[in-house]
């Protein structure tokens, strides 16, 4: 209320003016910075798939996919524009890195599923997975309750199957396809 103390407004657009060189600079720097940091390579490959679950479902399967697959599989879709420019794609990048070192559904083995089973559920069930970030990004894999249960319980049902190698592209078809009509 009181205005004892006026505010000295015009001092600002001045400070920019009488330091627009060093301004200019600290703009150039950033764009500069900007630029190289697109230059830095990033391996973004798909390995080959080698054995998925043992899917109780093709259901499961395209949940799973929808909503895990980009950072836990080796069909990681690198093509958002935020994965191709930095520093987003570096995020992109370690989500995937670190993802796929925790959970491969490409790279399954028979003792992941005693391993991982209670960990899925549990990150499932309380919206840890997927990421907020990537929901942002994917609405679709937002997950609903609904869709919550069915993936659980899709799991539980795949892990009880045993025997992994659903998928063992070089056998039969080395499409890189999956072929969903095994039982
Ligand atoms: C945007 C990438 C991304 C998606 C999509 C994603 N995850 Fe993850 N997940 C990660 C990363 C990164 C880690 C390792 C770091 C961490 O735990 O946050 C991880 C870790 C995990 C772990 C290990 C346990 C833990 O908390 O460390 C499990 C289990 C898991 N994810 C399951 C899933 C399931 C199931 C889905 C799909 C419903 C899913 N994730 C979707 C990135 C992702």
């Amino acid at each position: 209320m009181s205005q004892q103390m006026p505010v000295e407004v015009e001092k600002r657009p001045s400070f920019l003016l009488r330091h627009r060189s060093k301004v200019l600079m600290v703009v150039g720097g950033l764009v500069l910075i900007f630029v190289v940091m697109q230059l830095i390579p990033l391996d973004q490959t798909n390995p080959p798939v080698k054995a998925e679950p043992n899917w109780d479902s093709p259901q499961t399967r395209e949940l799973a996919a929808v909503a895990c697959f980009d950072c836990h599989s080796n069909e990681t879709d690198w093509s958002p524009w935020y994965a191709k420019i930095a520093p987003a794609k570096f995020l992109v990048w370690r989500d995937v890195e670190e993802g796929r070192s925790e959970l491969n559904f490409s790279e399954w083995s028979d003792g992941m599923s005693a391993e991982m089973s209670g960990e899925i559920a549990e990150v499932i069930q309380e919206g840890e997975m997927p990421p907020m970030q990537y929901t942002l990004m994917h609405s679709n894999a937002k997950l609903s309750d609904e869709e919550k249960q069915q993936l659980m319980d899709g799991f539980v049902r795949t892990f009880a199957n045993g025997q992994s190698t659903t998928a063992v592209p070089n056998q039969e078809d080395d499409d890189g396809d999956n072929d969903e009509d095994e039982d």
